[in-house]
């Protein structure tokens, strides 16, 4: 039995405890995570740009949000926590009426998702999460940056003047007012989210977002130091890239020079067998 997303959100706003959320896209990592200790996953569609090798998350599709939320949802019932929820993102222009998102949710949740996530505050998405919450279906938000409408952005960072700020703000509230249980605030002044998080009944969730948001989420391969890229909002807790790469280059090494594979990789035949065989 799955803990609800709602009531595991709900609990943490109450108790101040804070809610660690990690984006990530296949089984053995969902196992990891959830054995780690983490309290729930987001199948981001930042796999666009983390795993699939796209430039942002435009070019992600629902079928590939399916294929992957269904990976996450083996994963994690194999773990020793397989009960944590699982939040899907809604892939760009999935939700565009409140009838496409209905559909595309349930398909999510068909996949394995406890919960969908959409992006933005305008009035078809907010249409869209009410629809949502009203079927049943957990909606979380996402305001700030927003990478699905990243074409329109000028930088990165939002919510730096007192009117954009003023925006997010606004924003959230009406998420909230249709229904949503949380929040992601996506780089975003400290303040902003600060201000946004004490004015919400509802959790929000960091990422670049300072230390006061209910929750936390980071990319898992940002985390384990697997992208390239140092990013500023991003801890790395391992050099995973530094590691890997070099356990690769090992790899090819030995097989070049003769030292893999060795006597302890293989089988030899029965030695009678053998005898009468040659
Ligand atoms: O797609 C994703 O991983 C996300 C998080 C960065 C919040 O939306």
């Amino acid at each position: 039995m799955n803990t609800s997303p709602v009531k595991l959100f709900r609990q943490a706003k109450k108790s101040g405890e804070k809610v660690v959320m990690i984006s990530l896209y296949d089984a053995p990592t969902a196992a990891l995570a959830a054995d780690a200790g983490a309290d729930t996953i987001l199948v981001g569609d930042s796999m666009g740009n983390v795993v699939l090798g796209y430039d942002g998350t435009v070019a992600v599709t629902m079928e590939s949000m399916l294929h992957h939320t269904e990976a996450v949802s083996r994963g994690v019932r194999s773990s020793e926590n397989p009960g944590i929820p699982i939040v899907s993102d809604l892939p760009f222009a999935a939700y565009a009426t409140a009838g496409q998102a209905a559909e595309n949710a349930a398909r999510l949740m068909r996949a394995g998702a406890n919960a969908v996530k959409l992006e933005g505050s305008g009035p078809l998405v907010v249409e869209a999460a009410s629809v949502l919450t009203q079927l049943g279906v957990p909606v979380m938000g996402h305001l700030g940056y927003t990478p699905q409408s990243s074409n329109n952005f000028e930088g990165v960072v939002q919510g730096k003047t007192n009117e954009a700020a003023s925006l997010i703000l606004d924003g959230a509230k009406r998420l909230q007012e249709a229904g949503c249980f949380g929040v992601v605030l996506e780089v975003v002044p400290s303040e902003v989210a600060a201000r946004v998080t004490g004015e919400l009944s509802i959790s929000t969730v960091g990422i670049g977002a300072g230390p006061d948001t209910d929750a936390q989420v980071l990319v898992w391969h940002d985390l384990v130091g697997l992208s390239p890229k140092k990013l500023r909002f991003a801890r790395r807790y391992a050099e995973a890239h530094e590691l890997l790469s070099g356990a690769t280059r090992d790899f090819v090494r030995e097989v070049k020079g003769g030292g893999f594979p060795g006597p302890e990789n293989g089988w030899a035949m029965d030695p009678e067998e053998l005898e009468s065989w040659s």
